[in-house]
């Protein structure tokens, strides 16, 4: 316990240091079309990086100007998928401050992945240090209030070099950032989405709960499939039965039907979104029901609304979703269930709506 307050202390010194980087700029913003932006790389200047071997912990990383990094060719990471990405945000407030949001909760989410990929981690001290550090250093790709969010993409990686399949013996943590806007090229118009029949994008056992780069690029063939054809993205099913709702490539999938509203259980299978937690959370203190339950696409049929949560994503309408060429339309617009949710979330978000749960922090 001892050896613990000791780390503790030291970590909350480091965290005290974290008020102003040395690259810290002075300039207000960076000479960005915000009326423009997508979600598209548009890589800030800094990123941060640090590095351990498989039987270390994390030290203290730097901060240094973004760009590529060097890797060997038998990275396992490369060779074997060895890593795990996360995505939060960072806001201007009206009043010129900058937000977080519930970083912690990423942090959490990477250790857990890590124990499942055999990795290290870093603490969750050091990961919100870091994510603290990139917004510090990075704060004039941060968008003027209402125009977008610098998206913060933490990433650990297998960077050692290794051949026989296991663990590698080098790994990698590093932080990156983009300014960003909406996820969608429809903006904050309603999506459409197409049930995929033939692809699943998990299995029972699998790793679809873990946040690895291994599980989105397997969803790019349905993904693109379904683009051509028009749609916003795919809505998959459960591997086993094929008749239960699981999540859309890049975001969980909610339905509401009255004043109930229910979503997917995290039973492994799918990514347990922060933002879908905070919905959650959000949904039941505004006196709604929610049910996290196994979901039979067929209740598509007589939903009121299906809305979708994720950080990129944030909270988005759908208006059709199409399964076995039957087109199901629901309510979306300004008095939608939908809409309601978005507005308190994105409200705490930036500081508009006082944040009650601690869930902000400022930077
Ligand atoms: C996020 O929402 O942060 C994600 O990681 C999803 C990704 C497909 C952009």
């Amino acid at each position: 316990l001892g050896a613990y307050y000791c780390y503790a202390s030291q970590v909350a010194s480091r965290l005290e240091q974290v008020e102003k980087p040395s690259v810290y700029s002075d300039d207000e913003y960076a000479d960005v079309d915000w009326d423009n932006l997508g979600f598209k790389i548009m890589p800030a200047d800094y990123m941060y990086t640090t590095r351990c071997s498989k039987d270390e912990n994390f030290e203290q990383g730097q901060l240094s100007p973004y760009g590529n990094i060097e890797l060997s060719p038998s990275a396992g990471a490369l060779n074997y998928g060895q890593g795990l990405y996360e995505g939060t945000k960072a806001y201007r407030t009206e009043d010129g401050r900058f937000l977080l949001f519930r970083p912690d909760q990423n942090a959490m989410r990477m250790k857990m992945g890590a124990e499942r990929m055999c990795m290290p981690s870093p603490s969750i001290d050091q990961f919100v240090y870091a994510v603290k550090q990139i917004t510090l250093a990075n704060k004039r790709w941060i968008p003027p209030p209402g125009k977008g969010t610098l998206y913060i993409r933490p990433l650990l990686m297998g960077s050692g070099p290794i051949l026989g399949l296991g663990p590698a013996p080098e790994y990698t943590f590093l932080v990156y950032a983009s300014s960003v806007g909406n996820y969608f090229k429809e903006g904050s118009a309603p999506l459409n989405l197409f049930v995929e029949e033939e692809f699943v994008r998990a299995t029972p056992g699998g790793a679809g709960g873990v946040k690895t780069s291994g599980n989105y690029a397997p969803v790019l063939k349905a993904l693109m499939r379904a683009k051509n054809r028009g749609f916003s993205d795919v809505l998959y099913l459960d591997a086993v039965k094929r008749k239960n709702l699981e999540e859309v490539s890049s975001c969980n999938i909610f339905i509401v039907k009255g004043n109930v509203i229910s979503t997917p259980a995290a039973n492994g299978t799918i990514l347990e979104g922060i933002t879908r937690k905070s919905v959650v959370e959000i949904a039941r203190d505004h006196g709604y029901q929610v049910e996290e339950r196994v979901i039979p696409v067929d209740e598509l049929i007589d939903a009121d609304e299906v809305f979708c949560t994720g950080t990129a994503v944030v909270v988005a309408p759908v208006g059709t979703v199409t399964y076995q060429n039957r087109r199901f339309e629901f309510t979306t617009g300004a008095h939608s269930v939908c809409q309601e949710l978005y507005s308190t979330l994105v409200g705490i978000q930036t500081g508009v709506i006082e944040d009650k749960k601690g869930w902000t922090i400022e930077v």
